[in-house]
């Protein structure tokens, strides 16, 4: 029986034990190079992006790894109806959210056989690196970027996981109505008890 239960028991206190939960988002909303995205192929150009969260460095070292995270767009054509209507990139984190972070993104042709790969670096169209501060919020927060002869428009945010609250998303707390609790919550994430109720718990 104890065999049988402590899977889940361990499934339950893994759940418990994690105490901040959010994720990054951004979406770019256009690209273009003046060398070409695809230099002289200029037919079935595809491209992808890739996003690296790292922890604030002074001098960005835009190589893996991503200490807070990292992800890849899907393949798409490189015009500017496939770029901008591509979906947000996104990049969960479990931990409480620092604030300030680098934020590097890639552009990389798709050409290459190895779907998504980014191991030939010939394929790296350009490359931004930058330091960021972002409080959580459904808000996007735009910004442009006209590195290596290419302009890159892009907008990002970071938002809590539903329960999580606060500005680093790690306040929980999830609504009840039970022998446990009565209570809703508030935007920082406290508990707020539910008329007739009082105490820490509102279970009074
Ligand atoms: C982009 O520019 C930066 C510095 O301006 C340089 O370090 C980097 O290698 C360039 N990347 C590409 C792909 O040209
Ligand atoms: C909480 O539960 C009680 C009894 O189960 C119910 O009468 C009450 O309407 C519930 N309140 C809310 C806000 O759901």
């Amino acid at each position: 029986m104890a065999r049988f239960f402590l899977p889940f028991l361990l499934m339950f206190l893994c759940v418990q034990t994690t105490l901040s939960s959010g994720v990054f988002e951004l979406k770019i909303s256009s690209f273009s190079s003046s060398r070409g995205v695809c230099g002289f192929q200029t037919r079935d150009c595809q491209i992808f992006f890739r996003v690296c969260l790292k922890h604030s460095q002074d001098v960005i070292n835009p190589e893996p790894p991503c200490t807070y995270g990292t992800a890849l767009t899907d393949i798409f054509g490189a015009d500017s109806k496939s770029i901008s209507s591509s979906a947000p990139i996104r990049v969960p984190f479990h931990f409480k959210w620092p604030g300030t972070f680098s934020l590097i993104i890639e552009a990389w042709n798709a050409e290459s056989s190895i779907i998504g790969s980014t191991d030939n670096q010939n394929n790296l169209i350009s490359r931004l690196a930058t330091r960021r501060r972002l409080t959580v919020g459904e808000e996007w927060s735009q910004d442009v970027d006209f590195s290596n002869k290419s302009e890159l428009r892009y907008s990002y945010h970071v938002i809590c996981d539903e329960h999580y609250h606060g500005v680093e998303c790690s306040a929980y707390c999830r609504p009840r109505n039970d022998t446990f609790g009565h209570y809703t919550c508030d935007e920082p994430g406290d508990r707020v008890c539910l008329e007739g109720w009082t105490g820490v718990y509102c279970d009074v």
